[in-house]
């Protein structure tokens, strides 16, 4: 291959040979046939040639080849540009072989990447579909259960008529909750949800979530602890009710996976212009291999599934991650297999109601 092809240079690559030619023809006719000619016939003749196939290659090049290549280069040029930085320069180059060559092959490339982002999206699409469909099909089969128990006469029953009724409620609770967590993460993914900030104390928001899940906490005689005692408030600058959503979430869950008598503590730690809140819980814990996945939409432990903690659907903490992500901090995790977890996230520091902070 030559380097650098532009049409001059193949067009001298193709005139030098043909020169060469030349001269080899008045030299077999010196030579063998013994024709003695002229000097300028040699240099005038030499110069002819060269100047004129010189002159033709450079011509069927550029017009016949060359044109059509540029062409060729800025409608894949146009296409790669937004119009408004497109350079008309581009297409006056001269090595413009290598440049189109290049150009292909790093649209190539590009499109690629882009058919590999949309085979990703339609993979992720389908099984957020099906994971949709599952979690909703247990609640309607259920119910479609207990009503057609109630019809084929146990209505009359006045050991079951309630209970399954009960029961009926407790799955549509269930296909509720469902709907709204799922509402909630659509909107959060479409960035519809306008975060609300203000400045709070966590302290206050911490208590108002223990209180509210006191009862379930209570089924198990898990006690609520905070890391030490804090005599000011802890403030924060976030939207209160999303935080609101994130501390009950991991509480929730706190609670759901935590043992008998076991307990939760909430501890803030200040860390010059973020807080970071640690819920801690001493329950079942979770493995290293589940632990990177336990934020993935519909992600539920095997734990969780086998044993009965509650039949969860697995969206509460990719609720909490995207919220906190929307905020612009972060969130981790870590866990020991039957000693504990902690869940760990960032805030932006509040300003103290009338004085310092923490
Ligand atoms: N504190 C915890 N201790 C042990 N495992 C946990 C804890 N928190 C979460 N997990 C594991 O992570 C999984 C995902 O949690 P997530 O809160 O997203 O879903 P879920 O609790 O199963 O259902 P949902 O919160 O939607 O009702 C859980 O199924 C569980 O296996
Ligand atoms: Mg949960």
């Amino acid at each position: 291959m030559i380097k650098d092809a532009s049409p001059k240079k193949l067009a001298f690559l193709s005139a030098f040979p043909l020169t060469l030619l030349y001269f080899g023809i008045l030299l077999f006719v010196d030579i063998v046939l013994q024709v003695k000619l002229p000097w300028f016939v040699y240099a005038g003749g030499g110069l002819l040639i060269f100047a004129v196939s010189f002159y033709l290659f450079y011509y069927i090049l550029n017009h016949f080849i060359y044109d059509k290549i540029r062409l060729i280069y800025k409608t894949i040029h146009d296409l790669k540009t937004p119009s408004s930085k497109r350079k008309k320069r581009f297409y006056r180059q001269d090595n413009i072989i290598d440049q189109a060559n290049n150009e292909v092959m790093s649209w190539a490339i590009d499109r690629e990447q882009e058919i590999e982002n949309l085979k990703k999206l339609e993979a992720y699409r389908r099984e957020f579909l099906g994971n949709v469909s599952h979690e909703l099909k247990t609640p309607i089969f259920n119910i479609q259960g207990y009503v057609l128990t109630l019809l084929d006469g146990g209505l009359d029953d006045p050991n079951i008529n309630r209970s399954y009724l009960l029961r009926t409620e407790q799955s549509i609770n269930r296909m509720i909750s469902i709907v709204e967590d799922l509402e909630t993460i659509s909107r959060l993914e479409s960035g519809e949800i306008d975060l609300k900030y203000c400045h709070f104390d966590m302290i206050d928001l911490v208590q108002e979530v223990i209180e509210l899940l006191e009862m379930e906490a209570g089924q198990k005689k898990i006690r609520f602890v905070f890391g030490r005692s804090y005599d000011a408030p802890v403030m924060v600058y976030a939207d209160r009710k999303q935080i609101q959503q994130v501390v009950t979430n991991l509480v929730v869950n706190a609670i759901k996976y935590g043992t008998e008598n076991g307990r939760v503590k909430v501890s803030f730690f200040d860390m010059d212009e973020h807080i970071l809140t640690e819920i801690t819980d001493s329950g079942i814990g979770i493995s290293r291999e589940e632990l990177p996945r336990v934020f993935e939409r519909f992600y539920r432990g095997e734990k969780s599934r086998s044993r009965n903690h509650g039949g969860g659907s697995g969206l509460g903490l990719a609720i909490v991650k995207h919220i906190i992500e929307a905020h612009a901090q972060t969130i981790n995790v870590r866990s020991t297999l039957g000693v504990g977890t902690t869940f760990a996230f960032t805030l932006k520091k509040g300003k103290q109601v009338g004085g310092g902070i923490m």
